[in-house]
C-alpha cells in the first residue's frame, strides 16, 4: 500500500491565492495519494480573503501576519518564525510554494532549515535583473536555489532553470495555473446570467456604470498597479500619464481597482480623484475583474498575473515596467512594455486608441501561458 504524502500549500497574498487555487483543488481530489493542508501567512488580508471567498477555501492554518504598510524586514521574519511552528506541528512531506513573493522565499528558506522537501509552482521565471522587479527577482532565484521540484510554466522558464544546472529530470512544464483559473472565472460569468447583473451592480455601487461601448465611444481602460519598485517617482509617473490620457481622450473610460499598499492609494487618490472619466475602485473580487477585463479595450498594468490571463482575452496590455519575466506575449505581440514615462504610456496608449491596424495586431487572441490543466499537471508529476 502507498503512504499517503503529508503536502503543506503555503501562500499569503492575492496572485498566489488565485494560482494556487487550482493546485489545491485538484490535489483535494487524490485523497488515496495524499493529505493536502492548505496554510496561509496572510501577507495580504483583504485581498487574500476576497480569493479565499470566491473559491470557498477554508485554510487549515493562519499566521494572520499582515500589519499596515509592512515592510520587507516584518513579512520575511514573520513568515520564517510562523512557517517553522507549522512545519513542526504538521511535519508535512512536502512543501508547495509559488511564484516570487516574500511569504514563497521565506517559507522555502523555513522547509530547507527543516529539511523538508519543496515544490516551486511558477518557477524559472527571471529578468536577471535583481533590482526589477523588487525584490521578487531576488525571491524566486532563492526559491530555485532551495527546491527540490520546479514547475515552470513555459519552455522558457525551463530553459532558464537548465542553463542554471538544474537537474532536468526536476523540472516540469505544465504551463501556468493562472490559465486554470481564468477559465474556470470565464465559464463561472459566461453560464450564470445573475452574475453579470450582481458585478454591474457592484461596480454601480462603486461610482462605474459599464457601458456597452461602441466604434468611438466609451472604451474602457483597465489599470492596476503596485511594485515596490515604482513608489514614489514612478507612481506620480503614472498619474500623470493617466490623467493625460484622461484629458486628451474624453471618450475614454479610466477604471482603475486600486491596490490597498499606502504607497499606492495615496498618490493615486491625491491626483486621480477628480478626473470625471477616471474611476477609482477598491481591489475587485475575481470573477468582477475577469469581467472588466474581457468588457475593456485595453489594459495598463505592472501586474505579472495580468500579464498572463488578458492575452488569452485578446486584450492588449501595456505593461508599466521597464523589464518583464514574461517574455512570452511580447515576443508573440500581445504585451508592450512602456515603462513608467508618461509621454511614452500616453503615446503608445493614444496608437491603441487611434490606429485601429496596430489594435488588431495586438489584440489577436493568444495563450503562451498554458492549456488550463496546469493543475492536473503539476499533481501528476508530485504522484
Ligand atoms: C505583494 C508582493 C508582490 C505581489 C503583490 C501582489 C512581496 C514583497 N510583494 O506586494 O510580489 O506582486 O503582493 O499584489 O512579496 N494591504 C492591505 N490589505 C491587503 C493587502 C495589502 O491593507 O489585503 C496593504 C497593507 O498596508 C500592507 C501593504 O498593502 O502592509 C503592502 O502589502 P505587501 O504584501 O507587503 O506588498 P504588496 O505591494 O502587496
Ligand atoms: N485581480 C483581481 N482584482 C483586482 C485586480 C487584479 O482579482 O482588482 C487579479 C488579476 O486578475 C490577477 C491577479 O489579481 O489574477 C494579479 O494580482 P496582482 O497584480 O496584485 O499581483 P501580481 O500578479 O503582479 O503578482
Amino acid at each position: 500500500m502507498v503512504k499517503v504524502k503529508k503536502i503543506l500549500v503555503v501562500f499569503g497574498t492575492r496572485p498566489e491565492a488565485i494560482k494556487m487555487v487550482p493546485v489545491v483543488k485538484e490535489l483535494e481530489k487524490h485523497t488515496d495519494v495524499f493529505e493536502v493542508k492548505v496554510c496561509v501567512t496572510a501577507q495580504h488580508r483583504e485581498m487574500l480573503d476576497q480569493v479565499l471567498a470566491v473559491f470557498n477555501l477554508k485554510p487549515d492554518f493562519d499566521l494572520n501576519l499582515m500589519a499596515e504598510n509592512q515592510d520587507l524586514f516584518d513579512i520575511t521574519a514573520k513568515v520564517l518564525l510562523g512557517i517553522r511552528d507549522v512545519l513542526k506541528s504538521y511535519k508535512p512531506d512536502l512543501v508547495l510554494v509559488h511564484g516570487d513573493t516574500t511569504t514563497s522565499m521565506a517559507t522555502s528558506m523555513a522547509a530547507f532549515y527543516m529539511h523538508i522537501r519543496i515544490g516551486h509552482v511558477e518557477a524559472g521565471l527571471r529578468t536577471y535583473d535583481l533590482s526589477s522587479p523588487w525584490p521578487e527577482e531576488m525571491n524566486r532565484q532563492v526559491t530555485d536555489r532551495l527546491c527540490d521540484y520546479y514547475f515552470a510554466p513555459t519552455e522558457t522558464s525551463r530553459k532558464n532553470l537548465i542553463d542554471e544546472g538544474i537537474n532536468i529530470n526536476k523540472i516540469f512544464v505544465t504551463g501556468n495555473t493562472v490559465i486554470d483559473t481564468l477559465l474556470m472565472a470565464v465559464d463561472l460569468i459566461a453560464n450564470n446570467k445573475d452574475i453579470k447583473h450582481t458585478i454591474n451592480e457592484l461596480l454601480s455601487g462603486f461610482g462605474y456604470n459599464l457601458k456597452e461601448s461602441t466604434e468611438n465611444a466609451h472604451k474602457l481602460i483597465l489599470v492596476t498597479g503596485h511594485r515596490r519598485e515604482s513608489f514614489g517617482q514612478g507612481f506620480l509617473n503614472i498619474c500623470l500619464a493617466l490623467k493625460n490620457i484622461a484629458e486628451n481622450h474624453p471618450e475614454v473610460d479610466i477604471v482603475y481597482p486600486v491596490h490597498l499598499n499606502p504607497n499606492v492609494q495615496k498618490p493615486v487618490f491625491k491626483l486621480l480623484a477628480n478626473n470625471s472619466n477616471v474611476f477609482l475602485l477598491p481591489p475587485l473580487d475575481y470573477l468582477p475583474f475577469v469581467y472588466l477585463m474581457q468588457k475593456c479595450y485595453l489594459i495598463l498594468t505592472d501586474s505579472g498575473g495580468i500579464q498572463e490571463e488578458a492575452p488569452s482575452l485578446g486584450k492588449p496590455v501595456l505593461v508599466m515596467r521597464e523589464v518583464t519575466e514574461r517574455p512570452e506575449a511580447v515576443d508573440n505581440g500581445a504585451v508592450k512594455l512602456v515603462g513608467t514615462n508618461p509621454e511614452k504610456i500616453l503615446s503608445m496608449t493614444s496608437k491603441l486608441l487611434d490606429d485601429s491596424k496596430f489594435y488588431d495586431q495586438m489584440s489577436r487572441s493568444s495563450n503562451p501561458y498554458g492549456d488550463g490543466k496546469a493543475a492536473y499537471y503539476i499533481v501528476k508529476a508530485l504522484a
